[in-house]
Order: structure tokens, then sequence, then C-alpha cells
């Protein structure tokens, strides 16, 4: 059996386009990509290719499927085989495991969780359309947030009552057991007694992207300051917060769709959205967004819009773990919303369109948005002047795509009103010191395996071994040389001027290292 783990890595980063890419001649068309049929004779290409959605289908001769789909037809291999095709196509080594007893018993036990967290979210519905107390607090509370009765349905949202035990009974009763429940993390223990941890809360559930409940959140209606607002099932055997993003089940089709993800901050702000006829939109639920998170919006789209509340709070938040986006190469776009909506308030008050209209007239590069309210807080002050800089130099610097970064230095040294080429060094220099040795006393005269495979491939990905070629030269030389590269490749290259300069000459798979001899 191949290791889920593995499995997931190679799905992560395969990208259909190039894996058929590689066998069939493909032209952009618009978000797709169209060629002729491998599977059967046409003169007038009728095969698309979709990045967005993972899947190729020929409108000739109806063949269809995902990647490892397409492999396992065109390469006649099996789908272990066509795993293990792709994954050597990424450099992704994949050994197969025995399925231990141990492993069995472990899956089985992850099935009867979810088979446990459907039945608790279906007991946590039930409690709100059909108990007394559940009608009249919880069903009233979401009523009176407009929320209508098919959106409480779609979402699975529940109520748990006020009761000690109501759920453990319940669910003993029809043959759950309280081990299970406790791994779900729905009981609490106290003193020796264990009871209902979600108590008097209207409940949401929190799907995973296959739309199985793995999770519950729970929303007091007290006024107590002391209650914490929400509070959320732990992590278990089938919930992994850094990994889920709420919402995603029912949004996905349409992020593709629009090639194009809002990523709003709460609950309420997506279940809002989604009943104003605004689908492609997820929230972290209840943590700052993870690099899973992003990687998970990354299989549908590249493109994210963050929306935020106006206030100092919201613009806070929005600087916060963006840099950690762009470097998975994912264009971040940020949308403040007038003080003092959120998302759910201001979908309500205007309509999907006039939502609509505000998020694409306000929608700002995140880059630049960066830039420019750094800079109205920093005003003429020469120190904070240069911690800005750095800061937006940081920013840029971990993108991963050189045109991209080339033209935000345009634009921020504009900003700035800064000589490009300082941002340029800088940029240079802080991605030089991420892919060298720590070790500064040492000069290094080869490059590490990491460093090539950065050279080669921002990805990460080596595909072809190149060969290293070493120049050692005088500063002068160096740097026209340096120049010389530049004016004719023009590619990848990065600058230290005290150490070293390294090229990748694409066209003839050569790096060129070059060592100063005498150090400035
Ligand atoms: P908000 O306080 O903005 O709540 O927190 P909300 O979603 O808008 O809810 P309403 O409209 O007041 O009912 C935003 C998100 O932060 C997490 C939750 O994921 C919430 O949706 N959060 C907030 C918690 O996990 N715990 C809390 O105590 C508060
Ligand atoms: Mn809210």
């Amino acid at each position: 059996m191949i290791p889920e783990k593995i499995l997931a890595q190679i799905l992560d980063v395969a990208r259909i386009e190039e894996v058929i890419g590689d066998v069939v001649q493909l032209k952009k068309r618009g978000a797709n990509y169209l060629g002729r049929c491998p599977f059967h004779d046409e003169k007038t290409p009728s095969f698309t290719v979709s990045p967005a959605k993972g899947i190729y289908k020929c409108f000739g001769c109806g063949a269809a499927g995902n990647v490892v789909k397409f492999v396992m037809e065109n390469e006649h291999l099996s789908y272990p085989e066509a795993i293990k095709f792709v994954g050597r196509r990424y450099n992704i080594e994949v050994e197969e495991i025995e399925i231990t007893p141990a492993d069995r018993l472990a899956q089985q036990n992850r099935e009867g969780l979810l088979i446990a967290a459907k039945f608790v979210a279906n007991y946590f519905s039930h409690q709100l359309f059909d108990n007394q107390e559940g009608r009249s607090i919880g069903l009233s509370y979401f009523k009176e947030r407009g929320f209508s009765e098919d959106i409480v349905r779609k979402f699975e949202l529940g109520y748990a009552l006020d009761s000690w035990d109501d759920l453990l009974t319940v669910a003993q009763t029809s043959g759950y057991s309280l081990d299970l429940l406790q791994q779900l993390g729905l009981v609490a223990e106290k003193d020796g007694r264990k009871f209902a941890f979600f108590r008097s809360r209207v409940q949401f559930a929190i799907h995973d992207a296959n739309g199985k409940v793995v999770a519950f959140a729970g929303r007091t209606l007290s006024k107590d300051p002391k209650k914490p607002k929400y509070i959320n099932s732990p992590e278990t055997e089938i919930y992994h917060k850094s990994k889920v993003l709420y919402g995603m089940h029912l949004a996905k089709k349409s992020i593709a769709q629009h090639n194009e993800c809002l990523l709003v901050e709460g609950y309420t702000d997506v279940i809002s959205l989604v009943q104003g006829g605004i689908e492609n939109v997820v929230a972290s639920a209840g943590t700052s967004l993870t690099i899973e998170q992003i990687r998970l919006i990354r299989r549908y789209t590249p493109n994210i819009t963050i929306l935020y509340d106006g206030d100092a709070a919201g613009i806070k938040a929005a600087l916060r773990g963006i840099d950690l986006v762009l470097e998975e190469d994912m264009n971040v776009k940020i949308v403040l919303l007038p003080m003092p909506e959120d998302p759910d308030s201001y979908i309500r008050k205007v309509g999907k369109t006039a939502f609509e209209q505000y998020i694409h007239s306000n929608a700002k590069d995140f880059v630049l948005f960066k830039a420019d309210l750094l800079i109205k807080e920093v005003g003429d002050d020469p120190v904070k002047r240069t911690d800005l800089i750095r800061n937006i130099v940081a920013t840029v610097a971990v993108i991963p795509d050189n045109i991209k970064r080339q033209l935000y230095l345009q634009k921020c040294a504009e900003l700035l009103q800064i000589d490009q080429q300082l941002l340029i060094n800088e940029v240079n220099k802080m991605r030089l010191k991420k892919h060298r040795p720590q070790d500064h006393n040492e000069q290094q005269n080869t490059l590490t395996n990491e460093q090539l495979d950065y050279l080669t491939n921002p990805a990460g990905n080596r595909l072809q071994p190149i060969k290293v070629q070493e120049v050692v030269t005088s500063c002068e030389i160096y740097e026209k040389e340096l120049l010389n590269v530049l004016l004719e490749f023009g590619s990848m290259i990065y600058i230290d001027d005290v150490l070293l300069a390294v090229y990748l000459i694409h066209e003839t798979e050569t790096c060129l290292l070059i060592t100063p001899t005498t150090k400035k």
C-alpha cells in the first residue's frame, strides 16, 4: 500500500497540465489547456485539461479523469504504478508499505469516529429542530440572525442542550461507546465525573473537504463575558485543525469556477455569504492561516482574496501570516470592509451584487496594500523607514516567481520613492542568505544539493542534473560578468556582493558559480 502521506504529497505537487503536457502538446485557452486527444484519432483538438479542477476531458471520445487516471490509461499502468509514475516525475520516492494489523485497526477506528461524528451532528440538528429548548433558544437565534432553514440544514447547524449527559446517554443507547465520544473530544471530565463538552450552545458542524463531519464548534448565547464565545473540538484522530477550512466542502466547486477563493474570519461570515449567493468562500476555523490550509486552497485556485473587518484589529490581522501565502506562489488580495461591518453583516445589508461590486473595486494587492499602509504609518522618520523597507523586502523576497518579484520591486520602489536597485540588492541578499549554509566563515565553492534544487526549480523539485562550473575572478570582472549574463540570459540570479554569485543558465543547463578572488 502507498502511505497516505506520500499519496497526498504527490497529489499536492502534481500539476495535471505538466504531466499531460509531457506527452500531449497543449495550448493555453483561457483558464484551460487544449490539445489533440491521445486516446483517439483527431485532427481538431477537443482534449481539454483544467488545472483548476485537476481533470482532463475529451469532448470527442469522452475520456476523462484526474492526473492518475490519465497516467493509468496512457501508460497502461495499475493505480499504484501510476501514482509511482507521477511521483517519479516530481522526484518523490514512493515506497510501498505493508499494512500491519495495527494500521488496519487504526483505519477502522477512524472510520468509526467519522460515523460517530455524523451521528452527533444529526443529534445536534435534531435538538435544534425537534426539541422545545432547541427550537426556542437555538433555532430562534439562527432565525433572528437571518439564517434560513435551508442554510441551517445545509451547514448542519445544531443545538447542544443545557444538559450534562443527554448526548452521552442517547449516543450510548444508539450503540456508540463512551470511548468513541471521548476520542471525538465530546466528553469532558472533572473530579472523575464525565459529562458533555458542549452544553447550552448553538453548534456548527465542521466538515473536511469531502464533506465528512470531523469536529464541532459551539457558540454560547450567554452574555456572560467569562464564557468563551466559541469553543471548538480538540485535535483528534479525524480532526487536524491546521488542515481544515470551514466551508470548503461546499465551496470547492465554486472556487474552481471563479478561479478565486474568498477567505473570511468567522463561521457565520461563511454561512451568510453562501446564503447570499456567494459560494466560493471559506474560513480558517479558530486558527490563523496555516500552510496546509493554503495548499488546500491552491488545489482549486492560485487566487485568494481575504476579507477583513475595516477596524484596527482587522488591519493588523491582514498583515499577519500572509507572507506564508506568498511563499506558496499564490496571488493575495485584501479587502477591508467599511466600518463597522463584517462580511456577514455587510452582505445582509447590501445584497449580493453590491457586495461583489465592493469587493472588486476595493480589492488591493497584498504587497502594495502592506507597503501603502506601512508608509502612512512611518512618515519621514529615517530609522522607521529603514525598518519599513526591510519589512517589505522580506515580504517580496519570499515570492518564488521571478517576474512577479521584479514587478513588485518596481512598484514598491515607486511607492517608497527609493532607488529600485537598492531594493533588488536587498531582496537578493535575503534570498541568498536563506539558501546558503549557516556557516558564514567558510567560503563555499560548490553549491549544496539544496541550493542546486532551489536553482533548478524553486518549487523544490530537481528535474535534471545540472553541471556546475566554477569561475574565479576579481571583483570588477565579476561585476562585468554578472551584467553580461544578466543581459544575455536574464534568468535566475542570486547576488551577494561579498561572497559569491550564481547564475543558472537554462539553455546550457549549466550553473555558473562565480567566486571573487578578493573580497570587497
Ligand atoms: P468572531 O468573534 O468574529 O465571531 O470570531 P463570528 O464568527 O463573527 O461570530 P458571530 O457573528 O459573533 O456569531 C471569528 C472566528 O474566530 C474563531 C471562530 O472561528 C470565529 O468564527 N473564534 C472566535 C474562536 O475560535 N473562539 C472564540 O472565542 C472567538
Ligand atoms: Mn460576526
